[in-house]
């Protein structure tokens, strides 16, 4: 690892010898409401790492493309360098958070009649604000031909994941993807995806397996036994 070239929430990028790679590592923090509440969770890191290598490492194998090169330690995993669009996509599978929160069709729990994908503009000051396809074209974030392509890698990666989760007895409630070009203008998802970035339920009781455990005001120590949890049946043995 040489320079330290970004730094955000819950993550360090830093440069490599190839400009092409980049490192990312997984620092312990952990925050939402945008940002406003924020705790350091000893051994976070290391769990959305690996997870998220574990996960990177599946959509590779179903020829999705993906920024993920490999885990190099503990928190640290080596990418492809992207540029970043900063845009939040989210597909849900299931009602809840927001959708519940902004529109009056569902109650937590209801079922989609199909997979819905929503795009955010990543900026913590506007709060993430909401974005149609004629924003994110007239706003110059991404062509017609891209958001096609976005759309069907979201709902690739949607497939994969629901699959995979589901043999685990989880239910892939929701989650965010963040996407970005390499050097030949390839998109690739990028960042990380791990359990800060989708809700999960277990299957049989219904239980939040996620971040939504932090939101909602658990212990820090709650939250690190629900995050280790997921971690074992996502990547299986010790941490
Ligand atoms: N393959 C990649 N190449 C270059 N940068 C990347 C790549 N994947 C992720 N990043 C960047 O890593 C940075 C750090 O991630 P982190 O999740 O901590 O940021 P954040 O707090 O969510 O927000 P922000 O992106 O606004 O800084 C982000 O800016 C993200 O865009
Ligand atoms: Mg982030």
């Amino acid at each position: 690892m040489l320079n330290k070239i970004a730094e955000g929430k819950t993550k360090i990028v830093y440069s490599s010898t190839s400009s092409d790679e980049v490192f990312l590592k997984f620092k312990d923090d952990i925050t939402a409401l945008d940002g406003e509440k924020h705790n350091v969770l000893p051994g976070k890191g290391v769990i959305n790492a690996k997870v998220s290598a574990k996960i990177f490492s599946l959509l590779e194998e179903k020829d999705i493309p993906t920024h993920f090169v490999k885990l190099v330690d503990d928190t640290t995993m080596k990418v492809k360098k992207l540029k970043m669009i900063p845009v939040e996509v989210v597909c849900r599978n299931v009602a809840a958070g927001h959708l519940v929160k902004n529109y009056p069709f569902f109650r937590k729990g209801d079922k989609l009649k199909e997979p819905l994908i929503e795009f955010f503009l990543k900026d913590d000051l506007h709060h993430d604000p909401l974005l149609s396809e004629e924003h994110l074209k007239i706003f110059g974030l991404m062509e017609e031909k891209e958001i096609e392509n976005v759309k069907r890698i979201t709902r690739r990666v949607n497939e994969v994941l629901r699959e995979f989760m589901e043999k685990l007895g989880l239910q892939l409630v929701d989650f965010k993807l963040e996407f970005g070009r390499d050097k030949e203008g390839k998109l690739r998802v990028g960042d990380e995806l791990n359990i800060d970035c989708m809700r999960l339920w277990d299957l049989k009781t219904g239980e939040s397996l996620d971040k939504d455990v932090y939101r909602k005001g658990e212990s820090l120590e709650k939250v690190l036994q629900t995050y280790t949890k997921v971690y074992k049946l996502i990547v299986g043995g010790e941490i």
